[in-house]
């Protein structure tokens, strides 16, 4: 009778057979890691409030990207307890489901913005983004005064929509169609807003920047920035943190 190990012995021995069993169990563990990838939509717990970025916020987050505010911030809090403390409850996976690409980030000069929306008003955000050390007189992050003079361009944005659809983002034909016209409402004040609070529920609708006659970028960046970490409502999910 062979033993295992003599059975063993006969693969150590042909390099050909060694090669292509080698090749079959790492195959079996690649299948078994990259498969559940494809059906990424159903590993992804869904979490109630969680919506696609409305319009103006959808412009924010572009000019967050060109800006490459990643670099210096984190869109991600980790659950350790000095994190939760200072930033707020740990980043869901659902949270940034419909980012592409997501800005988890990989380096914190600055402090993470997972959860920025609502913690300073908007005139700090003018005031802060124009001229940081006007705020934070230490602060070393770079001055970003010219996105009040650039007039954001409403045209543009039904493609940016109509792209994240093509990646499985759930904008309807009627939120493409309605694009322009939902970037126009939320950034100007007084505006119709019933539509853009149908297809994007809490959205907030203001004058951002300061300057009601006019859509700036800053309008998109702050209205993106106010958006940050508010649609999940934690309050509601856990009784416990209530209570503290
Ligand atoms: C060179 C690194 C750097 C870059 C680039 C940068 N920041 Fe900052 N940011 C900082 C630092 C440092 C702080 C902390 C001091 C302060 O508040 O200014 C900060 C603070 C902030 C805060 C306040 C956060 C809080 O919780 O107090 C916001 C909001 C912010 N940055 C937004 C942005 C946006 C939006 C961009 C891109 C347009 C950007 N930052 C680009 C370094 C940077």
């Amino acid at each position: 009778m062979t033993t295992l190990a003599e059975r063993h012995k006969t693969i150590e021995r042909n390099i050909t057979l060694l090669a292509v069993l080698a090749l079959l169990t790492v195959a079996i563990g690649g299948i078994v890691e990259i498969a559940p990838l494809f059906w990424i939509q159903s590993t992804v717990t869904p979490v109630p409030g969680v919506r696609p970025y409305s319009p103006l916020e959808l412009a924010g987050r572009d000019i967050y990207v060109r800006e490459g505010c990643y670099g210096c911030h984190s869109q991600m809090i980790r659950p350790f307890r000095d994190e939760v403390e200072r930033y707020g409850h740990y980043s869901l996976a659902a949270e940034s489901m419909y980012d592409h690409p997501f800005q988890w980030g990989s380096i914190r000069t600055g402090p993470d913005l997972a959860r920025v929306g609502g913690r300073y008003s908007d005139e700090w955000h003018v005031q802060h983004l124009k001229y940081p050390q006007a705020v934070v007189p230490e602060s070393i992050m770079p001055r970003y005064a010219f996105l009040a003079d650039r007039a954001l361009k409403p045209e543009t944005i039904a493609g940016h929509l109509r792209a994240l659809a093509d990646v499985g983002v759930p904008y309807g034909k009627e939120a493409i169609d309605a694009a322009e016209a939902d970037l126009i409402a939320q950034g100007t004040p007084d505006a119709d807003t019933a539509g853009l609070l149908k297809r994007y529920p809490k959205a907030q609708a203001r004058d951002f920047d300061g300057d009601p006659k006019r859509l700036t970028e800053m309008d998109a960046l702050i209205a993106y920035l106010q958006s940050l970490g508010t649609q999940v409502d934690f309050k509601a999910a856990e009784p416990r943190e209530q209570a503290r």
